[in-house]
């Protein structure tokens, strides 16, 4: 009776497990799912109106007043110092406001101090105009700049940025105007920006 007992038991606990494992297979199978699900929702201005907030939040606060206007209840497209195209994405995915992106960040002389570290460009892949000149921008140029595949003016001047040029500028291959001058930039020009054909002004002093 007892070695029934137990072994009853000992099933009904290895039916249990088994059943516990197999309900926790089909948790992480369906995982990816869920987290997709909720990024197709998502739309690119979406995710620069993510990722602009957070860079502001990482800036001294008592440098960024020129950035009230960015809060996450408002439109970015309304934000001080950036403008929306629905010209940028490819004309195939043009549908209402999903085509509106931030292509223009222009914060010429705002006087922000800070790092560009928590700036996560991939989510702002479409921008095509980059100009924080005139800023108090310490660190390194992160090499994930390479990310914003459209960009075609970038503007880093007159800053305290430090470290070397990231060969990832080199991947840019719609740029145009590059100036990174008045900077305390060291090492090497990357041989990646000799492929830079569109390139018709670059400043490095
Ligand atoms: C700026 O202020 C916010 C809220 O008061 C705080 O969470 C954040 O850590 C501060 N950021 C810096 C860089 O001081
Ligand atoms: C981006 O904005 C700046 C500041 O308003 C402006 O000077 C510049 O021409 C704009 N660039 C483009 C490509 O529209
Ligand atoms: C560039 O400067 C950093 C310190 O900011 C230093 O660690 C690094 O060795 C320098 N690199 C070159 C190539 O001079
Ligand atoms: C320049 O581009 C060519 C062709 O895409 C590539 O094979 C080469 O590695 C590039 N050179 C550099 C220095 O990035």
């Amino acid at each position: 009776m007892c070695v029934l007992c137990s072994l009853t038991y000992e099933l009904d606990l290895h039916n249990m497990s088994l059943l516990f494992a197999f309900e926790l297979l089909l948790l992480l199978l369906a995982l990816p799912h869920l987290f997709c699900a909720s990024n197709s929702t998502q739309t690119p201005l979406d995710r620069q109106a993510e990722a602009l907030p957070q860079w502001k939040s990482s800036l001294n606060n008592w440098s960024n007043d020129g950035l009230d206007s960015w809060t996450k209840a408002s439109n970015p497209c309304d934000w001080d110092g950036v403008a929306c195209s629905n010209d940028v994405l490819p004309r195939g995915r043009d549908q209402g406001d999903d085509a509106l992106v931030v292509f223009n960040i222009s914060l010429v002389g705002f006087a922000l101090v800070g790092t560009l570290d928590r700036l996560h460009f991939p989510n702002l892949a479409h921008l095509v105009y980059l100009d924080l000149s005139g800023n108090i921008l310490q660190g390194s140029i992160p090499s994930s700049i390479g990310a914003l595949a459209q960009l075609s003016h970038l503007d880093l001047c007159c800053s305290i940025l430090r470290g070397s040029i990231p060969p990832s500028i080199g991947a840019l291959s719609k740029l145009t105007h590059l100036d990174l001058s008045n900077n305390e930039l060291n090492g090497s020009i990357p041989t990646s920006l000799g492929n830079r054909t569109k390139l018709t002004s670059i400043y490095l002093f």
